[in-house]
């Protein structure tokens, strides 16, 4: 059966929405996204994620079609229309292009911004799946010089990570003249002697909403946790490496190109770190189901 999209404030299913092929988002990539989870009905950390959608609107230049409260509304109502029971966890996408017109690279008048959101299920991966830990390569960071945006034009994110793949990895570790910055698709962090480090915000990495609350839980939970940059000497001499994403949550990586990570298994701050995570979701989804017993 076909999920339910919603697209210019239609709700139908996902194989039945149309979009012209002027759309500049098909034309240029011209556009912005979110991936939010959603555990149970609950959107995770939602008001982080508008934020970050208005601060990549913002850099585009388009105003933002929806108000907050319009956002929600869209967003939990495709929540509840893809719900097959009320546990089951859902990874919501959306993205705001700057709408169909005649090809023409600078910004078209009077256009309208092209809305669309789509559900997908989300398999939340096992502690015991998680702890096997995966494979990465470090690539040279190709990408442009506004990786803080969260643009839909993905081209050089998609090359990096194909290689990865190739490489039988599962993720490419970017590097841009000796600053490591983040992976094709996620945020990272290492542990060095006890201390969790991850590099600091920039125009060189995206802003990830999982990254910001592992900090925050971090420093809640009294565990040392530094905002730095990250060489890539620190990178290949770390103790742990872990890789950060809405849909990842927490994965460790136990081998760096062709070298074992530490002792080649999740360490043991990333045990700590997928325990406290998991309970503040466990927690959120709890609080979420009494209020609607
Ligand atoms: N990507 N950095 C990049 C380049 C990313 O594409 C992502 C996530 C992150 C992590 O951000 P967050 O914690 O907010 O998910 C960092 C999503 C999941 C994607 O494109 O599918």
């Amino acid at each position: 059966m076909s999920s339910i999209c919603y697209l210019n404030g239609d709700y139908l299913p996902v194989n039945e929405a149309k979009v012209s092929v002027l759309d500049r988002g098909f034309i240029f990539g011209d556009g912005v996204y979110e991936v939010i989870p959603a555990y149970g009905s609950t959107l995770f950390r939602l008001q982080q994620h508008l934020q970050r959608l208005d601060n990549s609107l913002k850099a585009i230049r388009l105003s933002n079609p929806l108000s907050h409260e319009q956002w929600q509304h869209c967003l939990q109502t495709l929540v509840e229309k893809n719900q097959n029971d009320k546990y089951s966890d859902q990874s919501i996408y959306l993205q705001v292009t700057r709408g169909v017109a005649k090809r023409d690279h600078s910004f078209p008048e009077n256009t309208k911004a092209t809305v669309f959101a789509m559900s997908n299920p989300l398999a939340s991966i096992s502690k015991d799946k998680m702890q096997e830990g995966v494979a990465a390569i470090t690539l040279d960071d190709i990408r442009w010089r506004y990786c803080y945006i969260k643009t839909i034009a993905l081209l050089p994110n998609i090359l990096l990570k194909q290689q990865a793949v190739e490489a039988q990895a599962s993720e490419a570790i970017l590097i841009r003249e000796d600053e490591v910055t983040e992976g094709s698709a996620s945020n990272l962090f290492i542990v060095k002697d006890g201390i969790i480090k991850t590099p600091i915000k920039s125009e060189r990495l995206l802003p990830g909403i999982t990254r910001d609350l592992i900090v925050e839980l971090a420093l809640q939970n009294n565990l040392p946790c530094e905002e730095i940059h990250i060489t890539e000497m620190e990178l290949r001499t770390a103790d742990e490496i872990w890789l950060s994403s809405s849909t990842k949550e927490i994965l460790p990586v136990i081998r760096l190109d062709d070298k074992t990570v530490g002792t080649g298994a999740a360490g043991p701050l990333w045990g700590k770190m997928i325990n406290i995570y998991q309970s503040y979701k466990q927690n959120l989804r709890t609080q979420a189901e009494q209020e609607t017993a």
